[in-house]
């Protein structure tokens, strides 16, 4: 299939992009005397532009296409199932689509997570987590639980609710006053540990779960309905859990009758080798939100799985969940997620990861010879780089030399040089991996080529 545009389509294309189209979380100014990236295509782990130009897929679109593009059977799923049926709500009624995916979900997540709601996005899926919870304590006679605790620098999402719940206050601000409650806790990011338990990963992790059982205290503990966790925390770099740091929250949960909501938007369907994230890490979750892998983006889906014990006040009488999208769970969404679920199975894409997730970190590390690269940590399909101004003393970089790196000229850099990923400073700065899942040493060499002599041309500019 030819990914060629004509000069004349690439004209009209960036003519209307640059009049019609807002990019989102995008400087469109960028765009004023610079062509707007198009991707045209896409097949297995790379993607085409209009001029041709191939790139691999180093951040699976945006942490979504787990099982890579051009997958003409999941595709036909949804074709299929448009045909039959494009569209009916789950607002009172079912489809056979929904029923069963919910079934299939439910039998791979951990424990009695055995009720899913459906939405058609992540921040939909925090939110509608956060109102079940607030909803859920009322049914139950506790209405004063309506705080959530969430992490320093962690992204939720950004629907009003969702960004109470984000911990970044960059993203936050020009939309304060936000919905009420949104509490933070510190984040797990052993580089960067206090000095004091700078020495041990575990008893980091200690002062890190513990540090939640202080703001629910601090708060008040009859004031907090749920704590929201990533399994591997995205922004800022992929932060991994220290051993037994979410053992220490259940059983802080636990003692308080907090609930524990795990949002793997990101983690879940394999990125971590593993169906949900909470499974690797053996923790038993009150409720988990997802999206994005879920249909490696074959079509926009999101939900969460729901313990059976918060669906009990609303299993009887008049109790109502006052809640829905009209987008949530469409029968082509999820018949689009079954065959993506079958595409799972049938190439043991977890096996995969779990065989790979070895080398791929291996292969990382190589770039710890460059006097640039401070700490390469993640898990699974899922790593953050952070670049340092100082190995030794750690030091990172100031907002101006910030700006000059990684918009000035990682972003580009990486881009030109084939590569898809993300360079980001919301934390530190960083540069973000979470590739296809299908990807292998082939793939892993080509992100370290590239990452190396990018990142060397960096070091030069600083
Ligand atoms: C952990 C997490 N939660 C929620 C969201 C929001 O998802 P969406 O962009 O689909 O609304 C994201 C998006 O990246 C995420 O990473």
């Amino acid at each position: 299939m030819s990914t060629e545009y004509s000069k004349d389509q690439i004209a009209a294309l960036q003519e209307k992009a640059k009049r019609h189209l807002w990019l989102h979380f995008t400087r469109m100014s960028s765009y004023a005397d610079n062509d707007v990236p198009v991707i045209v295509r896409g097949e297995g782990n790379y993607v085409y532009d209009q001029h041709g130009k191939r790139y691999l897929d180093g951040l699976a679109g945006l942490f979504v296409s787990q099982i890579g593009h051009g997958r003409s059977e999941v595709a036909e799923a949804g074709a299929r199932q448009a045909t039959e049926l494009a569209f009916f709500p789950l607002w009172s009624y079912a489809h056979p689509q929904a029923i069963d995916l919910a079934e299939r979900l439910a039998a791979k997540a951990p424990g009695d997570l055995n009720r899913v709601f459906f939405t058609s996005s992540g921040s939909e899926a925090v939110e509608s987590a956060w109102k079940l919870a607030k909803q859920y304590f009322k049914a139950i006679g506790q209405p004063s639980r309506y705080k959530v605790l969430s992490r320093t620098i962690a992204y939720h999402g950004t629907s009003l609710g969702a960004l109470a719940i984000t911990g970044l206050p960059g993203i936050k601000e020009p939309f304060e006053p936000l919905p009420a409650g949104g509490v933070r806790v510190p984040n797990t990011n052993f580089y960067r540990a206090p000095d004091f338990v700078a020495h041990d990963e575990t008893e980091f992790g200690v002062w890190a779960a513990d540090e939640i059982e202080r703001a629910i205290l601090r708060e008040g503990e009859d004031s907090v309905a749920a704590v929201f966790l990533e399994p591997v925390q995205n922004s800022g770099g992929c932060f991994p859990p220290p051993p037994g740091y979410f053992q220490r929250v259940r059983e802080i949960c636990d003692r308080y009758g907090v609930l524990l909501v795990s949002d793997e938007v990101i983690c879940a369907f394999g990125r971590l080798g593993y169906y949900f994230g909470s499974e690797r890490y053996g923790y038993q979750p009150d409720i988990i939100t997802f999206a994005k892998g879920v249909t490696s983006g074959y079509a926009p889906l999101g939900g969460m799985m729901v313990a059976d014990h918060l669906m009990e006040p609303f299993s009887t009488g008049h109790a109502t969940f006052l809640h829905g999208v009209t987008f949530a769970g469409t029968p082509v969404s999820c018949a689009v997620a079954m065959a993506n679920l079958d595409v799972f199975e049938k190439e043991d894409l977890l096996g995969n990861v779990r065989a790979n997730e070895a080398a791929f970190r291996a292969t990382l590390e190589k770039l710890y010879d460059l006097p640039i690269v401070g700490n390469v940590r993640g898990d699974g399909y899922f790593y953050g780089i952070e670049m340092v101004k100082d190995k030794e003393t750690r030091e990172t970089f100031d907002d101006d030399e910030s700006e000059r790196l990684l918009r000035g000229f990682l972003s580009a850099a990486l881009f030109d040089a084939g590569l898809i990923c993300r360079a980001d400073d919301r934390g530190d700065p960083v540069i973000q991996l979470s590739p296809p899942l299908t990807c292998g040493q082939d793939q892993f060499n080509e992100m370290e080529q590239v990452l190396r002599s990018v990142l060397t041309e960096a070091w030069t500019r600083i």
